[in-house]
């Protein structure tokens, strides 16, 4: 049985140790590969002062050659499935399916783009720690907080270690991102999109909207989590991801 690459795409301001629950948890679906972007985790790469989901998408990139990959399934949380979109679509004849997970297709509005920069300039002048603490209980369920504390923990700690000025660059980055809707019209490969039924940052509508533009694709409502489904509930994240991953074995 061949198995396909599985490239998980982080969110913000995450690292690829965020996937260690599908990363152990989808070894007998697929290659899984969890790369850290661009100065984040152990990614010590200078950044510049705005990093674009293009840029990001061009070191997966790079990076899928180094390894001489032809082809990957893309699973992006959040701000990875910005990236994922942009990697798609540069390079659509290199994915060969698409989990979108907790994310959307739209650009932000003005209102959006005044937060990034107020959220880029807190980074920087106050630390990842604070930055850290006021996103855990908007990216996590109450369910998840009270009943899975070492979880919450273990993000809080994630975002916590990152680099403020990597922070500032992702932020100003995703201030930068068009409409992909377009994008996701003419997707012919299988897609996947799961969402929580918590997550306030991306509504349900926002998953429905991209679910109604792709032919083919299927969406999944996560009861209980909120913005990190695959962390907050692994189990059953896993298990939807396995299935949709067995199209390609
Ligand atoms: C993320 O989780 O990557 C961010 O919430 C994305 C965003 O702020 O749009």
């Amino acid at each position: 049985m061949a198995l396909p690459t599985l490239l998980c795409i982080h969110g913000f301001p995450l690292d690829g140790s965020f996937w260690q629950p599908q990363v152990q948890g989808l070894a007998g679906a697929a290659h899984v590969t969890a790369p850290d972007l661009r100065g984040f985790g152990a990614d010590r790469r200078p950044v510049p002062e705005v990093m674009t989901m293009e840029a990001f998408a061009e070191d997966l990139m790079e990076s899928l050659d180094r390894a001489g990959i032809e082809r990957a399934v893309l699973c992006g949380l959040s701000m990875g499935g910005y990236v994922a979109m942009a990697f798609t679509e540069r390079w659509p004849e290199r994915v060969q399916g698409l989990i979108l997970c907790n994310t959307r297709s739209t650009a932000d509005n003005d209102a959006g783009k005044a937060a990034r920069e107020q959220t880029a300039l807190d980074a920087l002048s106050k630390g990842a720690g604070v930055i850290a603490r006021a996103m855990v209980p908007k990216v996590l369920s109450q369910r998840t907080r009270s009943q899975h504390p070492a979880e919450a923990q273990r993000i809080e700690e994630i975002m916590a270690r990152q680099r403020p000025e990597s922070i500032a660059a992702a932020s100003r980055g995703m201030a930068l991102r068009p409409d992909r809707t377009g994008l996701l019209r003419r997707i012919k490969v299988p897609a996947l999109i799961v969402t929580g039924s918590e997550d306030n940052l991306m509504p349900l509508e926002t998953s429905e909207a991209m679910n109604g533009a792709m032919a083919g694709s299927e969406l999944v409502v996560i009861p209980g989590a909120a913005h990190l489904s695959c962390s907050e509930s692994p189990v059953e994240f896993n298990r939807h991801a396995s299935r949709f991953l067995a199209v390609f074995h």
